[in-house]
């Protein structure tokens, strides 16, 4: 083995996290870029490329205008600046729910050309079989249940999910499909607690929540939303901080500063070399 090689940090993969069923929770957040993946990578389990790069990143109303070209060049990026969290990267819509032979030259090309650990893809009725079809064949597949962003033109928009009888059974069903078909975790979004909690304890694998309470194995938020870079924010997001307030002021003081010709000042110039 080349020194190279034993000096690598092991970055934790599918199996280490499906082992924390029930153990210390799983810090999970989403990173899009190399500054920010480099910051979380030291302090999170689990970095996820989510496709909601779209709406943070890109301007976009919602995710299902976003491409696999988009989540590859991102998922690049956040593996490069990362070298011990996991690294899961979105299919975006349109990319895996046709077919499981269309979801495996998809997934098997955003793993060769990111070098991501495992996929995520939104666990609808008709996808279990596709997952199932992937982690056969070697791809690492994370389910995501409860509110699925890729289908909100279907709902008319993002809701909380599991309100009635019937929505909290098909949410169970297919957050066990999704385990039975090998998915290593299993993102729950925007659930009220007691079907996070009913999920979390029958299904195998980890449930990791957002806008699903504390009864998950791990969390996960959107890290600009956490970081206030919004002046909106969902109900079930923390901001830990206000980055919008910090970057406005320190964007007034600088424009400030130029136009009264205080920047840039004598510690900010070259001077030309004494011969
Ligand atoms: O796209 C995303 O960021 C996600 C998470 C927030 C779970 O799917």
């Amino acid at each position: 083995m080349s020194a190279q090689r034993q000096d690598a940090v092991k970055r934790l993969a599918a199996p280490d996290i499906a082992a924390r069923k029930g153990k210390t929770p799983i810090v999970c957040l989403t990173a899009y870029t190399a500054p920010m993946a480099e910051i979380l990578d030291p302090l999170c389990d689990l970095l996820l490329v989510g496709d909601s790069v779209g709406m943070v990143v890109h301007g976009l109303p919602n995710t299902v205008g976003v491409t696999l070209e988009m989540m590859i060049l991102h998922g690049q990026a956040v593996m490069r600046a990362s070298k011990q969290a996991m690294v899961v990267v979105d299919m975006p819509f349109g990319s895996y729910e046709g077919s499981p032979e269309v979801a495996y030259a998809n997934a098997a090309r955003v793993m060769k050309e990111t070098g991501c650990s495992a996929v995520k893809v939104e666990s609808g009725p008709a996808v279990a079989q596709n997952i199932e079809y992937l982690v056969q064949r070697g791809i690492p597949v994370m389910g995501h249940v409860g509110l699925r962003p890729q289908s909100v033109l279907v709902e008319g928009g993002f809701k909380a999910k599991g309100r009635t009888n019937a929505e909290r059974d098909r949410i169970i069903d297919e957050a066990r499909a999704s385990a039975q078909a090998g998915a290593f975790a299993v993102v729950v979004e925007g659930v009220a607690e007691g079907l996070a909690r009913e999920i979390t304890e029958d299904i195998e694998v980890p449930t990791i929540g957002i806008g699903a309470s504390a009864y998950c194995d791990g969390q996960i938020l959107v890290t600009d939303d956490m970081l206030g870079l919004f002046d909106w924010t969902p109900k079930f997001v923390r901001r830990y901080a206000d980055l919008r307030g910090e970057i406005g002021r320190a964007v007034g003081a600088y424009a400030e500063d130029v136009r009264n010709r205080r920047f840039p000042g004598p510690a900010e110039i070259y001077f030309a070399k004494t011969a």
